[in-house]
């Protein structure tokens, strides 16, 4: 078997669990297509030098534009601010390289469907690849818990909470698009679409909550503290909104990035006319599941996810075992790579990224003039 060529395009946080991701997929998954690290770019100096040293790529660049159509690579992940991801993925997929792009991809539906061409693309909606929501969805599509009636679904971190945190890309409007509503809710739209089909319409409102914040000094990956001048926040904190599903049923959406003492809280609480479901990203193994006859007063039992749970299998032998966040990247490299051999997408597409897109554009809409949105079919 051939080896798959890949190049990883910007290499802060996202760029390394891809690059672990890749390597690990042989680990669980024998049979998974081959891969070879062939070149990492980041323009930050000495970034791609050192990842490539430290991961095994044989070539580095700062200048991402190498690798586009370099015929050693068949593949590219794109983990490079939002404000990148229309140029990049634009030209890797009119390269015809594949590609496996971040969430939100680009900063806006347009951005998004920019992204042309006759190559696999993967997008980095991971939460959908929890045994436990794998688990949840079959429930749900079984009629476990009877007709969907209504959802809370929350995406709340605190990793912009601290007013000293640096005024990064993601707090301007230019790189970092809508701010929380692309970061978080992003997760969240993608999430209530796999559980619980389309949304129809809509009405939200979002809020800056920390208006101004120091700029960084130097070169910023993931989240630090400033100690630059103050400057100004450009995009949303926060957002409420209520959507109204095809299906009847009503949801909320909270994300919040300055929520203090909520540490990557993201997960659901989904009722029907005979149960409940509910999953909490920090405690990913386990499933609560109220379905029996009773209505009033029904127990909630906790399901640990086990080996027949989703890709739970691949990774650990025996229910309750827990199974980590770059797992899930893992499984997503691997429905990437059996994307491209098979020649059919397997997990999150462009296309939900664009329908992700145009429910945010459409919470931006409502939440600007107060009124419900109905979004386009
Ligand atoms: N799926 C998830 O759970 C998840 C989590 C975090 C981030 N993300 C997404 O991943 C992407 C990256 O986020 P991150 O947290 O890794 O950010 P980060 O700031 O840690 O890393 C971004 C990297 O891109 C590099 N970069 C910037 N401009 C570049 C250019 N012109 N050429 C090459 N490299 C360049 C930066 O130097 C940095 O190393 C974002 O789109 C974000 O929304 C997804």
């Amino acid at each position: 078997m051939t080896a798959l060529g890949v190049g990883v395009v910007g290499f802060g946080w996202m760029g390394r669990v891809h690059t672990q991701a890749y390597a690990r997929v042989p680990h669980h998954y024998p049979d998974a297509p081959r891969v070879l690290l062939v070149a990492v770019a980041d323009d930050v100096p000495g970034r791609a030098r050192e990842a490539a040293g430290r991961y095994g790529f044989t070539a580095a660049t700062e200048d991402w534009r190498d690798l586009v159509g370099d015929p050693r690579i068949q593949a590219v992940s794109i983990t490079v601010p939002n404000f990148l991801h229309r140029e990049v993925g634009a030209a890797f997929a009119a390269a015809g390289q594949h590609i496996w792009i971040e969430k939100p991809v680009g900063l806006s539906a347009a951005d998004a469907r920019a992204i042309v061409g006759d190559v696999q693309v993967a997008v980095g909606f991971n939460y959908r690849n929890a045994p436990a929501v794998e688990k949840a969805r079959e429930l749900l599509l079984a009629g476990q818990i009877g007709n969907i009636t209504h959802a809370r679904f929350r995406f709340l971190s605190d990793y912009a909470a601290h007013p000293l945190g640096a005024l990064s890309w993601r707090f301007e409007r230019e790189r970092g698009g809508n701010g929380v509503l692309g970061d978080l809710g992003s997760h969240g739209v993608d999430l209530i679409r796999y559980l619980l089909g389309e949304i129809d319409a809509l009405v939200a409102d979002t809020a800056v909550f920390i208006a101004e914040r120091p700029r960084p000094t130097a070169a910023t990956a993931g989240h630090q503290r400033g100690s630059g001048a103050p400057g100004p926040v450009q995009n949303e904190d926060y957002l409420g909104a209520l959507l109204r599903m095809s299906s009847g049923a009503r949801v909320t959406l909270e994300a919040s990035r300055v929520a203090v003492a909520e540490q990557n809280a993201y997960g659901f609480e989904i009722h029907g006319t005979r149960g409940a479901i509910g999953w909490d990203f920090r405690r990913m193994g386990e499933l609560a599941v109220a379905a029996g006859e009773s209505y009033q007063d029904e127990p909630v039992r906790t399901r640990f996810t086990g080996p027949p749970d989703g890709e739970f299998g691949a990774f650990q032998p025996g229910a309750g075992i827990p199974m980590g966040y770059d797992d899930l990247k893992v499984i997503e490299a691997h429905r990437f790579l059996r994307s491209i051999a098979t020649g059919t997408p397997q997990g999150a597409t462009l296309a939900d990224a664009i329908r992700c897109a145009e429910v945010l554009d459409g919470i931006a809409r409502s939440a600007e003039t107060g009124a419900w949105i109905t979004l386009p079919a």
